[in-house]
């Protein structure tokens, strides 16, 4: 009776509830700044006007003059366009400097990309903006290092304004620019009718240019650019890394909870989405696809996503819409399943200790009793793998999950999908980096901050109990009414991102040894705890060796 359900469970695992997109409070720049008259004057612009110009919150870029609003936080904030699209063809970098979606109010945060379940006006699909935070010390000569934030959302929701994402602080903190980034989303960003792939990820390669002329005249360097992201924007990461094109735009990554079980689509998982998605939509025609409305888009695209499983059961249970290995742009799969690349960018690969436990608890509210463990394994692993590891000492029910004598499966589940889909899949990913030539340092969560949404599952809020997302808020410093162990935590990751934007490593004198991972020890450091974090079934001989992950199953 159990077997059907592992389907839409782990579905949910990453998905980001879509924060109300609150606006975070800011001064607005009066409408005539004296200052700005008097540094339009060139001799009183040399001596009165640093920093590029005009005032203490204006700069001249290359694409014009940029203004913002000093954030609730401390630091400036820019919110600005950095690309058009029309529909299902690449972005084109903007020529000039303007606030996103033809606003005029510079204290206004961009409008997310279309996406489900939020009403219609807090989305636009002229949605290619980031928010840039730059801290009000740095000045032309800093030459700063930029932190670009991908946000998560398994490539369906998400958006530069969730909650928690106001960089202001991480930018004091880390003495960075953060630039929070939106990309477009599902079928708009993935399944163009007219065959063009990975629209969404070339949109971040525009960001990324666009940072690059940008960060200048913020006082940044285009030269020390370090892409962070989480969930499917740790994914997004991960694709980026497998195009070559885009190599020259970042030195170095930061992948947080990205789900690597699941590897780039094959061209074939693709064609199958878009095939059903075309169907749905019913046009062949260019005139048709661009008079589509934005609801009978979105009304397709869960109709493949729900389905994407039965259509090829390669697509995967979480994110099925999500970069295509197109042999073009993304060019390596950038997994054990083929040959590694040689690498050389400095890598921080963190997951959160009970990744899973939302998604199991969220979907089964009752204890699971024991004998139903092996079906719900098999609906998800397929019979082969499911003996492996059910017979696996990783897997058998803990002291803990006995509950009035009654074992609950849960709790084995919980541990089942946080090793497969995250923990032990960046464990793999980190020691084939290493063996490719890169550095890597690996991290486990075992201090959180309850994402928004995740209360909905009780366990997620034990201290104890770090769920999926519940970093967000620790690495941007957003925590409200943060407990000590929080703060210790919060200048803890933020200081050694500070020295990971500077010089690829993430350790700092007066901090615990963070020891770079080796093709045999990863040394996962506990984040929030001490020593590291017990190796389990994350041993190689087991998942990735004894036990296939999806994207070797499935080729
Ligand atoms: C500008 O945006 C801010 C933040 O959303 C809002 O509070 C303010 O009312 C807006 N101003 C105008 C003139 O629309
Ligand atoms: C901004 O978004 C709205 C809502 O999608 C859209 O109607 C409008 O055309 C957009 N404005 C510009 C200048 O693109």
């Amino acid at each position: 009776m159990f077997s059907t359900l592992l389907i839409p469970l782990l579905f949910q695992a990453l998905l980001l509830p879509l924060a109300t997109a609150a606006p975070i409070g800011g001064l607005i720049i009066p409408k005539i700044n004296p200052a700005k008259i008097l540094c339009q004057m060139p001799l009183v612009e040399k001596f009165l006007c640093p920093a590029g110009g005009l005032n203490g919150l204006s700069r001249a870029t290359v694409f014009g003059t940029a203004s913002g609003v000093v954030d609730a936080d401390g630091a400036y904030r820019y919110p600005v366009k950095y690309a058009t699209s029309s529909r299902w063809a690449p972005s084109t970098l903007v020529s000039a400097w303007n606030l996103p979606n033809g606003s005029n109010n510079v204290s206004a945060l961009p409008l997310a990309c279309p996406q489900p379940d939020v009403p219609s006006t807090a989305y636009t699909e002229d949605c290619l903006s980031m928010v840039l935070y730059v801290p009000q010390s740095l000045t032309l000569n800093s030459n700063a290092p930029v932190l670009v934030w991908l946000h998560g959302g398994s490539f369906v929701v998400g958006s530069a304004t969730a909650t928690g994402l106001d960089g202001s602080k991480l930018a004091q903190a880390t003495n960075s620019i953060v630039a929070v980034v939106q990309y477009r989303l599902g079928a708009l960003g993935f399944l163009a009718p007219n065959g063009n792939t990975n629209l969404a990820v070339k949109d971040v390669v525009n960001a990324l240019e666009f940072i690059k002329r940008a960060a200048p005249a913020f006082g940044g360097s285009a030269s020390k650019v370090t892409l962070a992201g989480q969930s499917a924007g740790a994914t997004m990461i991960r694709a980026l890394l497998s195009a070559p094109s885009a190599s020259s735009l970042f030195r170095s990554t930061i992948l947080q909870s990205d789900p690597m079980n699941f590897g780039h689509l094959r061209p074939a998982t693709h064609t199958a989405l878009l095939n059903k998605f075309k169907e749905l939509t019913g046009c062949s025609s260019q005139s048709c696809q661009n008079g589509l409305s934005i609801s009978s888009i979105l009304a397709a695209q869960k109709t493949v996503y729900d389905s994407a499983p039965s259509l090829d059961p390669a697509a995967g249970n979480a994110q099925p819409i999500r970069p295509v290995l197109d042999g073009t742009f993304i060019t390596t799969p950038l997994d054990i399943s083929s040959t590694f690349p040689s690498v050389s960018k400095p890598l921080l690969v963190t997951s959160v200790s009970n990744e899973a436990t939302y998604a199991i608890y969220d979907i089964f509210r009752d204890p699971i009793p024991e004998e139903y463990f092996p079906d719900i394994c098999a609906a998800t692993f397929g019979e082969e793998r499911t003996t492996t590891v059910i017979s696996s000492p990783f897997y058998q029910p803990s002291p803990g999950s006995i509950v009035d004598g009654e074992v609950d499966a849960r709790a084995q589940l919980a541990i089942l999908g946080t090793d497969y889909l995250w923990k032990c899949s960046g464990w793999t990913f980190a020691r084939a980096w290493v063996q490719h030539g890169g550095n890597a340092f690996v991290g486990q969560y075992v201090v959180g901050a309850t994402y928004p949404g995740n209360e909905q599952v009780p366990l997620c809020t034990q201290s104890d109990v770090i769920c999926h997302q519940d970093d967000i808020q620790i690495v941007f410093g957003t925590v409200s009414n943060p407990t000590s162990a929080q703060s210790a935590l919060i200048t803890e990751v933020q200081q050694r991102y500070k020295a990971f934007l500077n010089n690829g490593n993430p350790n700092v004198a007066g901090l615990p040894n963070w020891a770079p991972a080796t093709t045999t020890d990863v040394h996962s450091i506990r984040l929030g705890g001490t020593g590291e974090a017990p190796i389990g079934a994350c041993d190689p001989t087991f998942w990735g060796s004894t036990v296939d992950y999806d994207y070797q199953y499935y080729n």
